[in-house]
């Protein structure tokens, strides 16, 4: 996959998996990555599907309705990648952190539900509920922020608490961040995001 690695020159530093929102490319994130830790290392990861042009990391059938073949096949590719890149660029695999927004938080929630070793935490902005129906992994010892807008039109909060339940369920420690803003990242969600990982990390 299209991407960029940024070893840090700390050891033992955590990596950050970057991934974007449609039509984002592997640059969006590298300046949210500074603000949360920027002495972690960085993967950021440019989505393989086009839609129209516009980089995601799945298809989806219309505006919120996602192609589930296409959801686990990407869902598998992505941490099939993650593995190799651990390898690669010898770091630790089980001290990657995602930070996604939107559809890439989708897909880092997606990696939640199929997978109990693909993270080991994840910074979710306005992420929805990858796929129903489905029993998830074990995944006590994971910890997840969810950045959320009450104003948010494609990630409802109805959705948002929905996921969160879901997750807690599974064992995941939840963190909530809410604001009244809709789909944008704000710079507070990000001052909460930053809070939230330093407690993460430890
Ligand atoms: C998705 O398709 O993943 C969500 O609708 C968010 C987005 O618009 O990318």
């Amino acid at each position: 996959m299209k991407h960029i690695f940024k070893q840090s020159s700390k050891k033992n530093a955590p990596v950050l998996l970057l991934l974007h929102g449609t039509g984002g490319t592997e640059e969006d994130l590298l300046e949210l990555a500074k603000l949360i830790d920027e002495e972690a290392s960085v993967l950021s990861v440019r989505g393989n599907v086009s839609e129209n042009g516009m980089p995601r990391f799945f298809r989806r059938l219309a505006e919120g309705v996602f192609d589930e073949e296409d959801l686990l096949f990407r869902t598998g590719e992505l941490h099939e990648f993650i593995n190799e890149s651990a390898e690669k660029y010898e770091f630790d695999r089980s001290n990657v952190i995602a930070v996604g927004y939107s559809n890439g938080a989708n897909i880092a929630a997606s990696l939640l539900y199929h997978y109990n070793d693909s993270l080991k935490a994840a910074s979710l902005h306005h992420p929805m509920v990858p796929r129903r129906g489905v029993e998830l992994p074990d995944l006590s010892g994971t910890s997840v922020f969810i950045g959320a807008g009450e104003n948010d039109p494609i990630c409802t909060p109805e959705e948002t608490k929905e996921l969160s339940r879901t997750l807690s369920e599974a064992g995941v420690t939840v963190e909530e961040y809410w604001s009244q803003a809709g789909h944008q990242l704000t710079l507070e969600e990000v001052e909460a995001a930053k809070a939230w990982y330093q407690k993460a990390i430890q």
